[in-house]
Parts: C-alpha cells; structure tokens; sequence
C-alpha cells in the first residue's frame, strides 16, 4: 500500500502521496519518543494499536459534527487522510493537571480544571514547543483570531465528545493534545492522531496513580508494560463501537 513518494517523516509517522493531489497516506511507526525525542526507543505494535485507536476515534468525532482529516483505514498501519497544511500549534485540552501543568504550576496531580484548560504551544522541536500566549500567536503570525477562535470551539467540542465516549470505557481522559491543517479549500480539519501518544489516559478501576496509567506516560516514566496499555485502551474502544 505504500508505494507513494515519501512526503514528510515526523516522530511517529510517515506521510506518502497517492495517486490524488488531495489524499495523503499516514504510516504509524512503532517509534516512540519523548521529552523532544531526548528519549527513543520502540513499543511493540505501537503502530498497529494507534492507527486501529486513532481511526475509530476520528469516526467518534465524525459523527459528532467534528470535521477531521481521516478518510479510511486500508492497512492496520495505514490511514488515508485529506491533504492539510498544517498550523504549526499543538493545542492541548486539560480536564485535570498532570503532566507540564503540574511541573509549571505547583498544581497537584490530578486536580479537577473546571472549565477545561485550552493552551497553545508551538509546534517547534528547535524551541522545545514552548507555551504560547494569544499575543505571541499574533506576533508571530501563526493563525488569525478567527482562526484561533474556531480551533477553540473545535477543541472543545472534541473534549466533550471524547470525554463521554472513554467514560464509556471506564477512561478518564485527563488531557491530550490536538493539531488541526487547512485542505486546499481553506476548510479546518482536526488532523495528525488521537491515541495514547496523544493523551493521557486512567483507568477508572484502578486507584493507584502508576497502576493506572493506560498511556505514553508509562514510556515517558519507564513504568513498563507500555504495550499492554495500549492494547487495553484498544480492547476498551473495540468495546464500544462496531468493527472498521
Ligand atoms: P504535557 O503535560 O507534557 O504538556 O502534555 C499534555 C498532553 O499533550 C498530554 O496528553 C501529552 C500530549 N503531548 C503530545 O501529544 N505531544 C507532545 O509533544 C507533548 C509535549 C505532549
């Protein structure tokens, strides 16, 4: 399925052509990293479990009202995504502290944020994705207020969605992180992943704070088992919905 030219290799994923201008194939590589890549290392079938994840995340959201860049899952590695350009902002939505919140504030693991925290960092490996403000994002011109304005709607609205469907699972999504592109019609689309890469997720059945941990974290802390967690939140997903 991958024979077209390599567009863009990032951390996690590989970006090949198809054979439409509009259409992107999106490889999940079992690589991981963490801390700007000072941490590497490799999780079994990492790969297969986040684009499996990540697709029925984007079908959730899609029937949600939630546009989003994924078309179809052809491989259990491979995602046919619409063409974006990428705006360079990680946005991360926070329903507790965890995590750089906790380090930078003094907020106590797991403090409840009501509303949800919706922060900007930007997306640039060179500078360590620093934390923005709205006045930065101006000066530096990386999105209109407009634009602003409507990823935040757009991230809210994911937060609420995926929030009610990992309660189904018995997962508390504490927080993840999104990235959005323009398509060729200037259209905004929710793109890159949603997985455990990309959140951090508990598990509700567990009390103990490193036991219950079903995310990239237990790579991050070297908590071990980080493959199993990851087929959990699979096998917790694949509970809830109906087959690809
Ligand atoms: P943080 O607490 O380290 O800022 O992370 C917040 C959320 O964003 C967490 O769910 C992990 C996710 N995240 C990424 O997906 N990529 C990143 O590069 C970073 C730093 C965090």
């Amino acid at each position: 399925m991958t024979e077209g030219q390599k567009v863009y290799e990032g951390k996690a994923k590989i970006l090949y052509t198809t054979e439409d201008p509009e259409v992107l194939l999106s490889y999940f590589k079992d690589d991981a990293t963490a801390f700007n890549a000072q941490k590497k290392g490799q999780i079994l079938d990492k790969g297969r479990f986040n684009c499996t994840i990540a697709t029925h995340l984007f079908q959730v959201l899609e029937a949600d009202g939630v546009p989003t860049h994924w078309l179809d899952t052809p491989g259990d590695r491979e995602m046919r995504v619409r063409a974006v350009t990428i705006i360079p902002l990680e946005v991360v939505v926070r329903n507790f502290a965890a995590g750089s919140l906790c380090q930078q504030t003094g907020l106590p693991l797991g403090t409840p944020l009501d509303p949800p925290l919706v922060e900007f960092y930007y997306k640039k490996d060179e500078l360590g994705d620093p934390l923005l403000t709205r006045d930065r994002i101006r000066a530096l011109a990386l999105a209109s207020d407009e634009q602003i304005a409507a990823i935040t709607q757009v991230a809210q609205a994911v937060n609420v969605s995926l929030t009610a469907f990992f309660q189904r699972c018995q997962i508390t999504l504490v927080d993840f992180k999104l990235e959005f592109g323009l398509d060729s019609q200037q259209r905004l689309l929710l793109a890159d992943e949603i997985s455990p890469d990309t959140c951090r997720l508990w598990d509700q059945s567990q009390t103990d704070p490193q036991a219950r941990i079903l995310d990239k974290d237990r790579f991050r802390q070297d908590l071990g088992q980080v493959a199993d967690a990851y087929a959990e939140v699979l096998q917790r997903i694949l509970g809830q919905v109906s087959p690809i």
